[in-house]
């Protein structure tokens, strides 16, 4: 039996996870290309009916190929191990039988670009209706109006006349609203967005975004976005990757008003600002993501971080920086500048890490 624990967040210690599995639970999920090849390094996360978990970071730090290997759908080459658990059945591993059965029933991904997505040849009605057959759907009848009715519950206007479009008859919101009405037809306990506002038009992201948070409260929603601006608006909690690995994760609230790794918070920091005088310029981080095979063994954001020190060389644990607060994994978490290795702290960052 599967029990939804109330706001169960994101964990990484055993102590903490409770007895009771939640809806969603992924310990360790690795994904590798090979020796030195890891493009997921250890990712775990857990989450309860209704809950939305963004996960966060710049290109290439391996949010799609987490999300990827979740489905089942990942790229040649690449292996999965560890554990994601939805509803208490096993993905990882799982034979393509049991993840076809699972794609759409218990799994389902909504993508950034859902023209190419959507097939071009059929139909939006028909093409959800064919999900609903896959998963033992009602007569055929039954399955038109299921097609309506989810069109209507997502807001396209005109559903009945709308079904019998093809896909390059409706707008770009129109398309992903049929997207999501596609992911939800199965009823699944897990719904995968990965960027799926990000070719959106302002207005229609909002609205994709609002409808997404109003259609989804019976499932777990993992919504992947390289935009903190978006985090705040759709997710409870957040998870922030990079170059593969997680480097901190907690309630959104808390991550965006007190970020405690350095990368957290430029990221924020890249975030515009309406309140902030425009300058023209918007601020990057300098530096880039290191590709696969170039993350050598320590810290890797060590290469762009304003306050390295030798410790660094070592790669930080991830582990919560207060009772019931985020996780970091971070030698210095704090939100200071640069510190030495002999005092471990400059005396504005107070709340360094101590090696389990
Ligand atoms: N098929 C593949 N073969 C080899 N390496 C790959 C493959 N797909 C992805 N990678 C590498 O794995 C890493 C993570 O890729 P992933 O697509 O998960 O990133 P992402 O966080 O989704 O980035 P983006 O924001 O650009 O979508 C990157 O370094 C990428 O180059
Ligand atoms: S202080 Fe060290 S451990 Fe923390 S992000 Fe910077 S390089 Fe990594
Ligand atoms: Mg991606």
């Amino acid at each position: 039996m599967t029990t939804d624990l109330p706001n169960t967040g994101l964990q990484n210690t055993d102590q903490r996870d409770a007895d009771t599995e939640p809806l969603l639970s992924v310990r360790d999920l690795r994904v590798s290309f090979g020796p030195g090849r890891d493009a997921v390094n250890g990712l775990t996360l857990r989450a309860g009916r209704g809950e939305v978990v963004a996960i966060v970071g710049e290109s290439g730090c391996g949010k799609t190929l987490s999300a990827l290997a979740l489905t089942g759908l990942l790229p040649s080459g690449a292996k999965a191990t560890g554990s994601a658990r939805i509803g208490g059945t096993e993905l990882i591993g799982a034979s393509e039988r049991q993840l076809r059965r699972l794609r759409g029933s218990k799994v389902s991904m909504i993508f950034q670009d859902a023209s190419t997505a959507l097939n071009p040849l059929m139909s939006v009605g028909a093409q959800i209706e064919e999900v609903l057959a896959i998963h033992g759907g009602p007569s055929r009848k039954r399955r038109r109006e299921r097609a309506i009715e989810l069109l209507t519950s997502v807001g396209v206007p005109d559903p009945a006349v709308r079904a019998r479009s093809l896909p390059y008859q409706l707008s770009g919101g129109l398309r992903q609203r049929v997207m999501v009405a596609m992911a939800l037809a199965g009823a699944p306990d897990l719904v995968i967005a990965d960027e799926p506002t990000t070719a959106l038009d302002v207005t229609v992201q909002a609205q994709v975004l609002a409808l997404l948070r109003e259609v989804t409260r019976s499932s777990v929603v993992l919504f992947i976005t390289h935009d903190m601006g978006v985090v705040a608006e759709v997710a409870d909690r957040v998870v922030v990757m990079y170059a593969g690995a997680v480097v901190e994760s907690g309630a959104v609230e808390d991550v965006l008003a007190r970020p405690h790794h350095p990368y957290t918070a430029a990221l924020l920091a890249s975030v515009p600002d309406p309140d902030r005088p425009a300058t023209g310029e918007l601020p990057t981080i300098p530096g880039r993501v290191p590709p696969l095979g170039e993350r050598g063994t320590g810290c890797p954001f060590r290469d762009r971080c304003p306050r390295p020190t030798e410790r660094c060389a070592q790669m930080p644990p991830l582990v919560p920086i207060t009772e019931g607060g985020s996780d970091v994994a971070c030698w210095h978490p704090g939100h200071a500048g640069p510190v030495s290795d002999n005092t471990g702290t400059n005396g504005a960052i107070s709340d360094e890490v101590t090696t389990p």
